[in-house]
């Protein structure tokens, strides 16, 4: 079903009214002013013309009132796009608590979707109406940026990092999702569909395809078999490691007397780049991963370390896990 407006995706997440709302209001901002500027220079043309060749026009002194007026009324209009628009960006990119995890691996040329419970799909994803989704993103190659114009949610998918987004669809159907960066030859036939299934449809989908292992038990898997646990076991076992167990998203103290949190991207970087962040007591010794580990795997590992607890008695802020990358409109 398309919109009344010609060229307006259709509308189908808690976001999207809140968007369109806001960017109604500055088209119709624009659309006034351009009338009433261009009506105005019509008249002056036509009303204060030359009417003679001699003729010498009225000296002006100015006018303190009209100035004001002119400076103020355009202020608050421009204030009125930031305050509006600053509030529907936090809404959109900061992250919900709860939800659905899912994680999101671009590459040239496809969108691979892991649900937490280890269902897989390429270029289609299956959500459930009426729950906050949320997406995890990562990249094996150059940048992708992830659209679905239906929910109006748009980010970048950066290499070396985890990106995130989220949305909550409120309606059952298909909708169209693209690759919103030019990614090389095949970027235009970058996209997919995702679909939006009722509540108990979702759960039947989910269990038809069951039969795959979890993301955090697949990263247990590759834990082991790595030999990660000689150096620290979830419960510091090996010694030469923190222990993982209730150590996402906790505050963590550095060798160096800094306080981080133990999100997404915290885990990523210590399992590919372990020297930029060292654990307060322990050595540099940890080899780097980079390059050993798939960012699939690194997604698997991240959501193992995720499964062994996590540490919430921080909930001081509404702080996203993952920070959302702002997307410049391209
Ligand atoms: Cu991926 Cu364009």
């Amino acid at each position: 079903m398309q919109s009344w407006v010609p060229f307006v995706p259709e509308s189908a997440s808690t976001i999207s009214g809140r968007v369109d709302a806001l960017y109604f209001y500055l088209s119709g901002v624009t659309v006034f002013f351009t009338l009433l500027i261009s009506g105005v220079i019509i008249f002056f043309v036509v009303r204060y013309r030359r009417r003679s060749t001699f003729e010498i026009p009225r000296p002006i002194t100015g006018s303190h009132r009209l100035e004001t007026l002119w400076s103020i009324i355009p202020f608050l209009i421009s204030m009125s796009f930031f305050v509006w628009g600053t509030q529907v960006y936090f809404a959109q990119y900061r992250m919900p608590k709860d939800g659905i995890e899912i994680s999101v691996v671009a590459k040239q040329w496809m969108w691979k979707f892991q649900h937490s419970t280890g269902q897989r799909e390429i270029n289609e994803l299956h959500v459930p109406v009426g729950r906050k989704v949320k997406l995890i993103m990562a990249t094996e190659d150059v940048i992708h940026d992830l659209f679905i114009p239906a929910f109006r949610i748009k980010a970048d998918v950066v290499p070396g990092r985890y990106t995130a987004q989220w949305f909550e669809a409120t309606k059952p159907g298909r909708y169209h999702l693209f690759c919103a960066e030019y990614c090389g030859m095949n970027h235009s036939g970058m996209g997919g569909w995702v679909v939006v299934m009722e509540p108990a449809e979702f759960e039947n989908w989910l269990a038809g395809n069951a039969n795959q292992q979890s993301a955090s038990s697949a990263g247990q898997q590759l834990y082991q078999s790595m030999g990660c646990a000689s150096c620290h076991g979830p419960n510091a076992e090996g010694g030469r490691g923190p222990a993982l167990q209730g150590v996402f998203n906790s505050q963590t103290l550095l060798n160096n007397g800094q306080l981080v949190k133990a999100d997404e991207n915290y885990v990523r970087e210590s399992i590919t780049n372990p020297q930029a962040k060292i654990v307060s007591g322990f050595g540099p010794i940890m080899p780097s991963f980079q390059g050993q580990v798939t960012e699939e795997q690194l997604l698997q590992l991240t959501s193992y370390v995720k499964s062994l607890g996590t540490n919430q008695t921080d909930t001081s802020g509404a702080r996203p896990a993952v920070t959302p990358a702002a997307t410049p409109r391209k």
